[in-house]
């Protein structure tokens, strides 16, 4: 897979991708992620790449022009499946999002900042708007290495465990059971004896029994 991410402040989001399971995906050359500073997009002198909405109002809007220039330079070189543009009043991202994104080959992020984008870019680019959450950011980056960190754990191979993805919270509609390590018994709170007994088909009863019942408790919704 393929992530190129444009931003105009892309040095806010390095530090996610370099540890960690996004670094070792990067390494073992299953996700190529490359950062493009819009600046370097720009045609005018001072690398402008916002400038004042028509008809008032606060906070500044990313030019089309330069966003047009990055995406047509990336566009000229392979396909694209998908132009994500991040915003809080996209489509929530959800693990079956995740999932289905986790499958495309190349994909581009586009970080909004400021007020956003002016409105033809999602009119003329983009083919996916997506929210980390019903807040406002100050911009889509760091929203962009969320969106990123959950696509490129789901890709095969990356996760050491192949089912370790898949035993994740969300991945089949229910809350993860609870975890323990050693030791068995601190300072007398002791793991429950099921998971110490050895007995497989056992713990496993246990834990979908538990995912069961704390998505009941604390997200019923997703029982439905
Ligand atoms: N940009 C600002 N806030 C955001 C959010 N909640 N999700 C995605 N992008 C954003």
């Amino acid at each position: 897979m393929r992530i190129d991410i444009i931003s105009v402040v892309p040095d806010l989001m390095r530090s996610p991708f370099d540890g960690s399971i996004m670094k070792r995906a990067q390494d073992a050359g299953l996700v190529d992620v490359y950062f493009h500073n819009l600046r370097d997009y720009t045609t005018n002198t001072y690398k402008q790449v916002d400038d004042y909405p028509y008809g008032g109002g606060a906070g500044m809007v990313l030019m089309i022009a330069p966003i047009d220039k990055c995406i047509s330079a990336l566009k000229a070189e392979r396909d694209y499946d998908a132009v994500i543009y991040m915003t809080p009043d996209g489509n929530v991202l959800n693990q079956g999002t995740a999932n289905q994104l986790s499958l495309l080959k190349n994909i581009i992020v586009l970080c909004g900042h400021y007020k956003g984008v002016d409105q033809r870019v999602r009119d003329l680019f983009v083919t996916h708007e997506v929210s980390i959450g019903d807040y406002v950011l100050s911009g889509g980056e760091l929203a962009a290495a969320v969106l990123c960190d959950s696509i490129i754990r789901l890709i095969p191979g990356v996760l050491g465990n192949e089912t370790s993805a898949l035993t994740d919270s969300f991945q089949d509609g229910l809350l993860a059971p609870p975890v323990y390590t050693r030791p068995a018994d601190y300072n007398g709170h002791k793991v429950p004896d099921i998971l110490t007994s050895g007995n497989t088909p056992k713990v496993d009863t246990w834990r979908e029994e538990q995912a069961l019942a704390i998505t009941k408790k604390k997200r019923p919704d997703l029982m439905e």
